[in-house]
């Protein structure tokens, strides 16, 4: 097969931007809106990038349908850091803190909330004992205390393709805080549900460097002034995100995805397309006869992260291998994983999941 003229982008993070979005990056890198210089040069303090900030905000509130009384912050040190600051922020007081287990990113977690609390980190349900991680743990069997501080889950996990389809309601739970890293802005969901959300830009957003927190006002009373500031809620909160300098370009660029997002039609149109996209990537799996396989469970197949195998780990390479040569790139599974993972975040196109379904039709009549 020869190679197609446009490549895609298939990384699970950092992954695909839209097109459009690197284009203005790049007409605007030298000279920001007349100003003679790159955003990336400014002062986080400077009027263009307030407004930069500002506007972001604004287009984010305006994508999720952000109640007023939640707190948007663009923080830094990643999702990872979010699994220490909600503990530290929000368990203060509290003995307990639930921790649901769905997949290798909320097991890394969970691991790490009780290191600086001493909350008991309490394992609400693990889905690698129930169902090796090819299914989510059903809400009713979390087994949680509506008085603990909150209970923590991951609705994408990224690495074992898994996805809360059937999104959790709050009835009956303690505030949920929700890792949405790998899926925020793919479908609606309702902010109010939810005590805290956190989501690292570099999958569905924008570059690595900024962390979206979108967190219920009322929370924030329990951030004690013993946290240091700059792992303090409260205290980026009181300085309007300028305690110290925020990532101002990545915050740029995820600015740049937000206004492309609206122009879309929002969330809701993403929505449409994303189902699409990972129907035609599972049918393409499910009608290979076996040649391709994913074991997940059909109602928790994540529509972000589409993991599968052939019937050899030599087979799975060689098709790494091939589909690269062709213009698909990234579709090696995570290391302990294997296998392939596409990414279908967003800003891929329809047009590359079927070149990617094309590839597998032709990859099994030549290697089936
Ligand atoms: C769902 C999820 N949570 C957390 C993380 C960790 O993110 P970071 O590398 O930004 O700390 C990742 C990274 O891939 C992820 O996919």
């Amino acid at each position: 097969m020869s190679s197609i003229d446009q490549h895609y982008n298939f990384s699970a993070g950092p992954a695909i931007l839209p097109q459009s979005v690197l284009a203005t990056a790049q007409s605007e890198m030298f000279d920001y809106n007349g100003s003679g210089f790159s955003i990336m040069t400014m002062s986080h303090r400077s009027d263009a990038f307030m407004h930069i900030l500002f506007q972001a905000e604004q287009d984010l509130r305006k994508l999720l349908n952000i109640p007023t009384n939640y707190k948007i912050l663009f923080m830094q040190g990643g999702a990872s850091a979010q699994f220490n600051m909600v503990v530290m922020n929000l368990a203060n007081g509290f003995k307990r803190v639930d921790s649901v287990v769905s997949g290798n990113w909320s097991r890394i977690a969970h691991s790490q909330m009780g290191k600086l609390s001493d909350a008991d980190i309490h394992l609400a349900a693990h889905g690698g004992e129930l169902y090796n991680f090819t299914d989510v743990p059903a809400v009713e069997n979390w087994d949680v205390d509506p008085h603990s501080a909150f209970v923590h889950y991951c609705i994408n996990e990224t690495v074992h393709g898994l996805q809360y389809r059937d999104i959790p309601k709050p009835d009956g739970l303690p505030p949920i805080v929700c890792d949405m890293s790998s899926e925020i802005l793919s479908r609606k969901i309702n902010v109010a549900d939810y005590g805290l959300i956190y989501a690292g830009a570099q999958k569905n957003i924008g570059p690595s460097g900024a962390t979206i927190v979108i967190v219920r006002e009322d929370l924030l009373d329990r951030c004690s002034e013993r946290i240091p500031d700059i792992w303090n809620y409260q205290s980026h909160i009181n300085r309007q995100g300028m305690y110290n300098t925020p990532a101002t370009y990545p915050i740029y660029i995820s600015g740049l995805v937000f206004r492309w997002l609206l122009a879309q039609g929002g969330v809701e149109q993403m929505q449409a397309i994303n189902s699409l996209k990972a129907e035609k990537l599972y049918a393409a799996i499910d009608g290979s006869d076996g040649f391709y396989a994913n074991k997940v469970k059909p109602h928790a197949r994540s529509q972000m992260n589409v993991i599968f195998h052939t019937v050899s780990k030599e087979l799975d390479n060689q098709f790494v291998l091939e589909a690269n040569a062709y213009g698909l790139r990234m579709l090696k599974g995570y290391k302990t994983m294997g296998g392939m993972r596409a990414s279908i975040y967003n800003a891929m196109p329809l047009q590359g999941v079927e070149a990617l379904v094309h590839f597998m039709k032709d990859f099994q009549r030549r290697y089936g």
